[in-house]
């Protein structure tokens, strides 16, 4: 049987998800009135201790949404030369919001508050564009899915607030990291002004994201999603996924982390440099092995031609993690 590590966004609903998307009560949301989308978007606020949350159907989607909310047209965000709104979204940022970006560069994609205080420019009317905002992703997807240490975060937000600038988390893996750290959700929450998290990863939902943040933030992003063509009619069936998801499928995350340590160790690499889920494994001869592993029943996949990625998930039970890890040691 093959085992798929290429992502954890691979996953196919179970078949008690898809019972109880079957059975979800729905509304039109646009009108406001999709009982399960709403009962969602209130959980995941209460979840990070914010007011209001916004159902997007990608996290692309919500990310643009959430940064919208802190950075307008000609104004920066600064983030990680890795961040997944830097580097994986075809320049939705630049384009749609019309902002700009610089970033520093982290190899475990980690807060670097020295480098992002160099780089802040304070308003200074006509000459120079204005920072307003810093961005940071945790888990740190294009890292080998590296944990950002709370502290970090938490210096960055004590910064932020001296000179007046937002905060963004890009939380597509924040339940990864909590579960990993033990770290509440709410603290995480308490350290940005708004955040994106995403269904349709580890959690194993088919569809889904959440833009999370203040009332107002939320509000101005419902009015920007509809512009976007994202306002959905009776997406309760898939935020019943996403409900789903949260109350059967988050604990669960500690055994991909365990999975993701067995095959980094079989891939000759020390397992406790694997925060979660993902395992970056440099080899020089990539193509070769992404093709070895296919032989092999395993499909893994290429991050340019010097490493492959390894993403345990959901459908990777521990057997065929081992399956797997054998023929990795193998090759
Ligand atoms: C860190 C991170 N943020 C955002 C996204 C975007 O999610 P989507 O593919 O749902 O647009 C991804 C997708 O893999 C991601 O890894």
């Amino acid at each position: 049987m093959t085992v798929d590590l290429r992502s954890d966004t691979l996953t196919r609903p179970t078949p008690e998800m898809r019972r109880a998307m079957a059975e979800a009560e729905v509304g039109d949301d646009v009108y406001g009135e999709d009982p399960t989308v709403l009962a969602l978007q209130r959980r995941v606020a209460e979840l990070f201790g914010h007011e209001d949350a916004l159902f997007t159907p990608t996290g692309s989607m919500a990310n643009v949404l959430a940064v919208a909310s802190l950075v307008a047209a000609g104004q920066e965000v600064l983030c990680e030369a890795s961040a997944h709104i830097a580097r994986a979204e075809l320049g939705a940022h630049g384009a749609i919001t019309g902002l700009t970006m610089r970033t520093w560069r982290h190899p475990r994609g980690q807060v670097d508050l020295d480098a992002i205080a160099e780089m802040y420019a304070p308003d200074m009317g006509p000459f120079f564009v204005r920072t307003t905002g810093v961005s940071v992703e945790n888990t740190h997807n294009f890292a080998g899915g590296a944990v950002l240490p709370i502290d970090d975060l938490r210096a960055l937000r004590a910064w932020a607030d001296s000179v007046g600038v937002s905060v963004h988390l890009d939380g597509a893996r924040i339940w990864n990291a909590h579960v990993a750290t033990g770290v509440p959700l709410a603290e995480y929450g308490a350290c940005v002004d708004v955040l994106s998290v995403c269904l349709s990863k580890g959690l194993g939902a088919p569809v889904g994201s959440l833009m999370v943040g203040s009332s107002a933030a939320v509000a101005e992003a419902r009015v920007r999603r509809k512009r976007m063509g994202g306002g959905m009619r009776q997406v309760g069936i898939l935020a019943a996924a996403g409900s789903y998801a949260l109350d059967h499928h988050l604990e669960r995350l500690a055994d991909d982390h365990a999975h993701a340590r067995l095959l980094a160790e079989a891939c000759g690499l020390d397992p406790a440099t694997v925060d979660t889920n993902i395992v970056v494994v440099p080899r020089d001869d990539a193509a070769d092995f992404v093709a070895g592993a296919r032989a092999g029943g395993v499909l893994v996949a290429p991050v340019g031609p010097r490493a492959v990625r390894l993403v345990t998930h959901l459908d990777v039970s521990r057997e065929q993690a081992e399956q797997a890890a054998a023929v990795l040691r193998r090759l």
